[in-house]
């Protein structure tokens, strides 16, 4: 039996996204179908609906979420039907070279739902980051679905399926951040946000924290920022040397993605520094660096994708942090608002005035 549910699509490029009646096939072998409780309005759903990420409309969005599992396919174990779960985009193969590796972090096969869901005409949809989530029900793979304890609210369990887990991850996991180094965030956002939070457990002794708007450096200090720096009103690589002896950041964090602010991150940093890329870069950028620079001041220049997470060991781990009060999820949420504002969603994003706004169902 097939479900025909609410969904939100990206048909065109740059056009308003629509509320449409969608197609999700019951689950197959190696398949869920999740009951979306919560889903958190990420940047890359905007890149996706700009078609910054690829051609392939219609999109279905969302992709950062939390929800029951309602059925599994033939054969699937480990999850069942009621198990509250975070959806993750880093289902991992456990075969490819990354993961034979012992490094499944980087799985470069990751799994997705087999069967396409599709607007009602049949027309199959790419759903966002393989998941597509701001609906009342999708298809994912089984591994998909990373179980976490229930007590959690949807709205704040579902941001560690992307932004939040993105953010902290860079930091802690790519970044490496070590007790008593100095941070710096570039871009401070639900991504950079949560990379000050987690700069912060981690046990670093300086974070940093830039942005354009004040609204979000006042936020970032209430996050565990120790400074700010208005980047509309400073030179940023001057004022991140300022704060740490002149020598810049041990690790300097872009949450932005845009080559001004990559190349703060590159100078802002100190000898022997890394920068972590976690901002997601629009096909037309480029970025030109003296090599002499790159070579000279040593380091590591680092992306981050998803924050190096391994979502079962990371969700439950972050999950029971927040339960604990040492994580502040809640406090990324911002509004929580119904299928129908997503667009509306999309303008606050731009215009600086949300962390998160947070799809319930
Ligand atoms: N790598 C990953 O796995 C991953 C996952 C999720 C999101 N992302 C990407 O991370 C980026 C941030 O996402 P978000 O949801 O936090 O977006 P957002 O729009 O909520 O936040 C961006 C922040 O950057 C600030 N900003 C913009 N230009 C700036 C500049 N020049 N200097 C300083 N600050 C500036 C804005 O004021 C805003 O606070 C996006 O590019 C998104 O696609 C990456
Ligand atoms: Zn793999
Ligand atoms: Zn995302």
């Amino acid at each position: 039996m097939a479900h025909e549910v609410r969904a939100v699509v990206a048909r065109e490029k740059g056009a308003p996204v629509s509320v449409e009646t969608i197609v999700v096939p019951d689950p197959g072998p190696g398949e869920a179908l999740v009951a979306i409780e919560a889903c958190g309005v990420c940047h890359t759903d905007l890149h996706y609906r700009e078609g910054g990420i690829n051609d392939e409309f219609p999109f279905f969005l969302g992709h950062e979420a939390a929800g029951r599992v309602e059925a599994v396919g033939d054969g699937v174990t480990g999850i069942e039907p009621g198990d509250f779960v975070i959806l993750n985009w880093r289902a991992v193969c456990g075969q490819c070279r990354a993961c034979s590796k012992g490094k499944p972090w980087y799985c470069f096969a990751t799994h997705n739902a087999k069967q396409p869901m599709t607007l009602l005409d049949g027309t199959p949809l790419s759903p966002a980051l393989g998941i597509g989530a701001f609906a009342e029900k999708t298809l994912v793979a089984t591994g998909q679905c990373t179980k976490v304890d229930p007590a959690a609210p949807a709205a704040a369990a579902g941001l560690l399926g992307c932004g939040v887990m993105a953010g902290f991850g860079a930091a802690v996991n790519t970044g490496a951040v070590g007790r008593g180094d100095s941070v710096a965030v570039i871009g401070c956002g639900g991504v950079g946000m949560a990379a000050v939070a987690g700069a912060k457990l981690a046990g670093a002794a300086k974070v940093i924290a830039v942005d354009l708007d004040p609204r979000k450096l006042e936020r970032a200090k209430s996050m565990g920022a120790t400074h700010v720096i208005d980047g509309k009103a400073a030179d940023v690589v001057e004022a991140v040397r300022e704060l740490t002896g002149g020598h810049g950041a041990d690790l300097v964090v872009d949450a932005v993605g845009r080559p001004e602010t990559y190349k703060q991150a590159f100078y802002a940093r100190d000898l022997a520094g890394t920068v972590v890329l976690v901002g997601v870069p629009t096909p037309e950028t480029t970025v030109e660096l003296p090599l002499l620079d790159v070579f000279g001041r040593g380091g590591a220049l680092k992306s981050s994708w998803y924050g190096d997470c391994l979502p079962s060991r990371d969700f439950p781990a972050l999950i029971d942090l927040y339960l604990s009060g040492r994580f502040d999820l809640d406090a990324f949420v911002t509004e929580t608002i119904g299928l129908g504002d997503v667009e509306k969603a999309f303008e606050k994003m731009h215009h600086g005035d949300v962390l998160r706004s947070v799809v319930v169902l």
